[in-house]
């Protein structure tokens, strides 16, 4: 073999050149003109213009500057198909580029033969080395619309409701390896592009890194794995995420990853071969920045930055499940794979970096020199390519790029054109005036008992509602913790009973109430939300919240008193009336019974009923639950005293009284208590009533009652109810019963 060319078997420039066009072309193939024309987002681009841009682009850097003889095919699609370089001129819109129905699929197929042949030209005449490193730019470039092209028309399809076929999928489905953690060492690395070979501009200069030992998962996360992040709230969870995910989260309504619908059994998501199950073993695909950072923090880890990532896989070959696999689908990591597999392929690698230049970094000279570095603000880097890579394109210095949160625009099941128009409704139970005689009498005859009493109803204004909602965040405070967890592990339970209707009362935030919807809408029978609570401005604060997150649930939001109204409660099928945050204990015993009565009377027969109950524990923990040591269940105790200021006339001062949080043994419940620290005299305006207090006179503002299961079991069937089963949570500190009327 002395003296032969290392290369005289590699392609010539021409083959290379009509090997890329052709792909694109072999891509396009299965989509008829329509499919090619159809844009389903401001970001992404049709397929018919995918094939014109990266046509345009030698037309305009390599044909017109370097080809003497070159004549452009239309000089007006410079406008067109220019993609964003400000340095050619102004351009179409990119968010409409669906709308551009001419040049048809086959003009613009004679637009690329016109450039295919002057580009074959071109290289016959041996052009000079910068001519041809803009030709294999080119080639580079039309390999990420290939990618893209997939990308995009897989979005298009997906908001098809008949879930059209891109290409037959060809299974391949194997378990995925258990995954671990590979140590690192670490130390000085070498990053970015050394220069021998191609290479974007913005993976260069080569430079020096140190990194802290660090350890790297054996395989890419797999949809197992986000099922349990989705089963564990995620989605709902705010502390997994990230400021701006969080906000994308509720604005946008996420609850699972792009594509992924829930089914009666399971999850299915849209592929390129069409809706098929979800494979567990597969890795999870489309996960925007903010879900992958989420995932990683749920599972106690994090995303690499994108030098670890290139200090492991510069020690791998760049091969993988790409584009030759012909898969178009992530595929399991194999058994045998190296000790960190799918680092190539398969899926991009989100990494923690943010897209900035490296040290020494210059943009290409000219108009190209738009190509990477202008976007090196707000985008975060991806790593290692993805089963929609073509071969050759992809390698351990290759940098991605790509906005955090957008992933989206999830083509969701429509909306019904109704739900979406309308407002949101909330009924308005309580009239002022009825509510101010009522609350007014309550007061007098309150305040002639002994002790002194106040109802808790003074307690939830705007400030009081707040100040409830940090409550339920307080260490001490165990009840919402313990509650939510039974909510999380059992209301799958009653994904099969059919319900469609949910009210809940005093639903407050109904922040809780999340993890019974999203149950009740995995199974699919729920259709109405009905929220019910004094406090119309935290139930409007709700019904929006949980709009943007449910946007296929109707609303019909109830401003009204339980105390009264409980008659009027509007339910369609089977509902479910659920009363949580252990509020029943917060009535006194009669009140109870009058309650568990009037809702008795407001259910049908099959109606089910749903109540969180505190549970008979050490007082001191109760104690501490009701007397935080930041002070905040006294700053809501003593709000009463401003709403009865405000909403009475009251001229009490609250700051003349002490907060105190008193287990009474004898009726098992918890007394909160406004104790004078001095002699108060103060006067109710409007009810022409004056309240006398030596120091140590105590104002009881609220009982809790805490229960023994089965003594509550036996109030409810005094009742005419039936306890079916009692949920507990760990340590006994929480009950949730349901019961259904006998
Ligand atoms: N269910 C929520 C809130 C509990 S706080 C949770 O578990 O965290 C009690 C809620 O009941 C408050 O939102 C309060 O406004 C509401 N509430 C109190 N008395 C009420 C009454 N008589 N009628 C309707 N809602 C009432
Ligand atoms: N339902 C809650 C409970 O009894 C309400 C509550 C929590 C509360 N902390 C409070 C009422 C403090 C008054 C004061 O646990």
């Amino acid at each position: 073999m002395v003296g032969a060319r290392p290369d005289a078997e590699a392609p010539s420039w021409a083959e290379r050149f009509l090997a890329v066009r052709e792909l694109t072309e072999a891509l396009a193939a299965p989509l008829s003109a329509e499919d090619q024309t159809v844009q389903s987002m401001p970001d992404a681009s049709p397929t018919k213009w995918h094939r014109a841009h990266t046509t345009w682009f030698f037309d305009e850097f390599v044909l017109q500057p370097h080809h003497a003889g070159y004549r452009t095919y239309d000089p007006a699609y410079r406008y067109l198909f220019n993609s964003y370089y400000e340095a050619v001129g102004p351009r179409h819109p990119r968010a409409s580029r669906g709308v551009v129905s001419r040049p048809g699929v086959e003009e613009v197929g004679r637009f690329r033969s016109h450039v295919d042949d002057a580009l074959v030209d071109l290289l016959a005449a041996d052009p000079a080395p910068e001519v041809l490193a803009l030709v294999e730019l080119g080639c580079h470039h039309e390999q990420q619309h290939q990618e893209l092209l997939l990308m995009d028309i897989k979005h298009a399809l997906a908001h098809n409701r008949l879930d059209p076929v891109y290409r037959t999928a060809r299974a391949a489905a194997r378990p995925a390896p258990e995954l671990r953690w590979v140590a690192q060492p670490g130390g000085a690395v070498c990053i970015g592009h050394d220069g021998s070979g191609f290479a974007y501009d913005n993976e260069g200069p080569v430079h020096r890194q140190w990194l802290e030992p660090f350890e790297l998962a054996s395989r890419a996360v797999t949809n197992a794995e986000v099922e349990a992040f989705i089963d564990d709230g995620g989605y709902r969870r705010s502390e997994l995420w990230l400021s701006d995910g969080w906000a994308t989260v509720q604005a946008e309504g996420w609850d699972a990853p792009l594509y992924w619908q829930a089914e009666p059994d399971g999850w299915s998501v849209f592929t390129l071969g069409g809706r098929t199950p979800v494979d567990p073993h597969q890795p999870a695909c489309h996960l925007s920045y903010y879900e992958a950072d989420a995932i990683a923090r749920w599972s106690g880890a994090r995303l690499p930055t994108e030098a670890e990532w290139e200090s492991v896989a510069v020690r791998q070959a760049p091969v993988g499940n790409v584009l030759d696999v012909d898969l178009l689908h992530p595929l399991a990591a194999p058994a045998d794979g190296p000790d960190v597999a799918q680092l190539y392929g398969d899926v991009w690698e989100w990494t923690a970096s943010a897209y900035l230049p490296y040290p020494g970094f210059q943009p290409a000279a000219g108009a190209v020199g738009e190509y990477n570095g202008k976007f090196m603000v707000n985008q975060h880097v991806l790593r290692g390519g993805a089963c929609v890579t073509p071969p050759g394109h992809i390698r351990a210095t290759y940098r991605n790029f790509f906005p955090l949160g957008l992933q989206r625009c999830p083509p969701r099941k429509e909306r019904d054109p109704m739900t979406t128009i309308d407002q949101p409704r909330v009924e308005v139970l309580l009239q002022a005036q009825d509510w101010r005689d009522a609350r007014a009498a309550e007061v007098r005859s309150g305040l002639a008992a002994s002790p002194p009493q106040l109802s808790p109803v003074w307690f939830y204004d705007e400030r009081g509602s707040i100040l409830f909602d940090q409550i339920t965040r307080l260490p001490e405070y165990y009840q919402t913790r313990a509650e939510r967890r039974l909510l999380q592990q059992h209301m799958d339970d009653l994904a099969l009973l059919g319900i469609e209707t949910l009210v809940e009362l005093g639903s407050g935030t109904s922040d809780k109430t999340v993890e019974i919807i999203a149950a009740l809408t995995r199974s699919g029978s729920l259709r109405t939300y009905v929220p019910f609570d004094v406090s119309e401005a935290t139930l409007r604060g709700a019904i929006d919240k949980l709009g943007a997150q449910f946007p296929e649930l109707a609303f019909h939001g109830i401003v009204g008193d339980f105390h009264q109204h409980l008659g009027q409660i509007p339910a369609k099928g089977r509902t479910l009336v659920a009363f949580l945050g252990g509020t029943i204990g917060n009535l006194r015993p009669h009140e109870r019974a009058r309650f568990l009565e009037d809702l008795g009377s407001a259910m049908a027969p099959d109606d089910l009923l749903l109540i969180g109950i505190d549970l008979l524990k050490d007082p001191a923990q109760i104690v501490a639950a009701y007397d935080d040591a930041e002070g905040v269940t006294a700053a809501f105790n003593r709000n009463s005293l401003v709403v009865l200021d405000r909403e009475l006339g009251a001229d009490f001062e609250p700051s003349d009284f002490d907060h105190v949080a008193r287990w009474n043994a004898e009726e098992r419940w918890i007394e909160m208590r406004l104790r004078a620290r001095r002699p108060v005299h103060a006067t109710i305006a409007s009810l022409d009533v004056a309240v006398d207090l030596d120091e140590g006179d105590d104002l009881l503002t609220e009982i809790s009652a805490k229960f023994a299961p089965e003594d509550f079991a036996g109030e409810l069937s005094a009742h005419g109810f039936a306890a079916d089963v009692t949920w507990v949570s760990p340590g006994d500190e929480f009950g949730l019963v349901l019961a259904r009327r006998v």
